[in-house]
């Protein structure tokens, strides 16, 4: 190999990101440009996503370029995020990815998002785990709440053994966030709000909630075990918390604190400590205690189905990756549990925890020794499974 050099590209979704990764670990530059846009809608808009991805492409990769030090001539091969993500975003990144290698003579290879995210931890804990296999790797964003068995032959290799049978953990965490009046999105606030003690995690067991609202017994939660299946369920969690805000008269006080937070310019920033101090101003010890018992059953779910199949496949050390990868508590409960089972645990650092494209050219690393190339006819494949 001449350099090791891999140019990843991103645009699934909402972050159009460039990186230039030597030999699938050492990250010479990760440029990561967030469409803001979004938060004005609460929720990613396509068609919006692909214009920004328009505008951002070529800044954002002569950025990566140039912070890495590295010229075309110097690369590999190129990479990019083939699905699974929005059409329309996707294709930016994969006509811009396809121009390049044409223009440059590189190889284009294609990765998937998905096995991009367990790149991003693998990249930097593979040594952890000193060449075990198999791993259980639960993928957990906005997009996506999947658990892979990964095995290691002379690439790796994917099995899905459970998947989200209804919202994605991360897409329940910003649609309660948005209910309650929180920013978009909404699980980074969740998480920093809660991360003070102040809330009661426990208070609001989430079967409670649902008999005082509807005053019927709730489904039971999670343990969606069948036969070698560890699927995931939240949106019964998601509405318990909505028929909580209905039957006590919540919706006035959220209104208000949607508009108190819009006219101070609080909506479109990140939770950071000074912007926490300012936000929690608008909460009352009630919606935080809610928020809190919201977050604390999406963790042990998440929790629960992934110990549970980790056992079940006897696997040799778990990961975590995704945006929902990036919340306190579920780092807290699963490094806690993995201590208990005696099993190595890794996750990405916060950075690489959301989209970033990193973890792409990670993913190529092992495709580029294997010479597994995507053809020029390469076209972006929204619904891209994974195993
Ligand atoms: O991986 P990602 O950047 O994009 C997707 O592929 O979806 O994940 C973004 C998701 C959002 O739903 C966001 O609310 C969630 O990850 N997220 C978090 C945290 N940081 C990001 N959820 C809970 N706690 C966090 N700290
Ligand atoms: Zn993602």
């Amino acid at each position: 190999m001449a350099s090791g050099l891999i140019l990843g590209i991103e645009s699934s979704c909402d972050e159009t990101s460039a990186a230039v990764v030597r030999d699938g670990r050492q990250v010479l530059s990760n440029v990561v440009s967030s469409q803001l846009i979004h938060a004005d809608y609460g929720g990613v808009v396509p068609e919006l996503a692909s214009r920004e991805h328009l505008r951002a492409i070529v800044p954002v990769v002569r950025e990566a370029m140039q912070r890495a030090g590295v010229a075309y001539p110097d690369l590999d091969a190129i990479a990019v995020t083939e699905g699974p993500g929005l059409a329309g975003a996707l294709l930016v990144g994969i006509t811009f990815a396809k121009a390049l290698a044409f223009g440059a003579d590189k190889p284009l290879i294609a990765v998937n998002h998905l096995e991009g995210h367990i790149h991003a931890v693998l990249m930097q804990a593979e040594t952890n785990f000193s060449d075990a296999s198999p791993l259980l790797a639960l993928v957990v964003s906005g997009g996506h709440t999947h658990l892979y068995l990964a095995e290691k032959e002379a690439v790796w290799r994917y099995r899905n053994v459970g998947k989200t049978l209804d919202d994605a953990a991360g897409e329940a965490f910003d649609k309660v966030a948005k209910l309650l009046g929180l920013p978009y999105p909404g699980g980074p606030w969740m998480d920093a709000l809660t991360a003070h003690g102040i809330a009661d995690p426990e208070l609001f067991p989430f079967t409670q909630i649902k008999q005082k609202a509807t005053g019927r017994t709730a489904p039971k939660l999670a343990r969606e075990k069948d036969g070698e299946r560890f699927d995931f369920s939240f949106s019964g969690i998601k509405t318990a918390v909505r028929r909580y805000v209905e039957s006590h008269a919540m919706k006035e006080a959220i209104d208000a604190r949607v508009e108190a937070l819009r006219t101070s310019g609080l909506d479109k920033t990140k939770p950071g400590e000074a912007t926490v101090a300012k936000v929690l101003e608008h909460f009352d010890v009630e919606t935080l205690n809610l928020i809190a018992s919201f977050q604390s059953a999406v963790v042990k779910n998440l929790v629960r189905q992934t110990f549970a199949a980790a056992e079940e496949f006897g696997a040799l050390g778990v990961l975590v990756s995704g945006g929902v990868a990036a919340n306190r508590l579920l780092r807290e409960r699963m490094s806690a549990l993995a201590g208990a089972s005696n099993l190595p645990i890794a996750f990405p650092t916060v950075a690489l925890s959301t989209d970033n494209a990193a973890m792409i050219a990670a993913a190529a690393w092992p495709k580029l020794l294997a010479r597994d190339f995507a053809l020029d006819t390469l076209e972006a494949t929204p619904q891209l499974r994974l195993g």
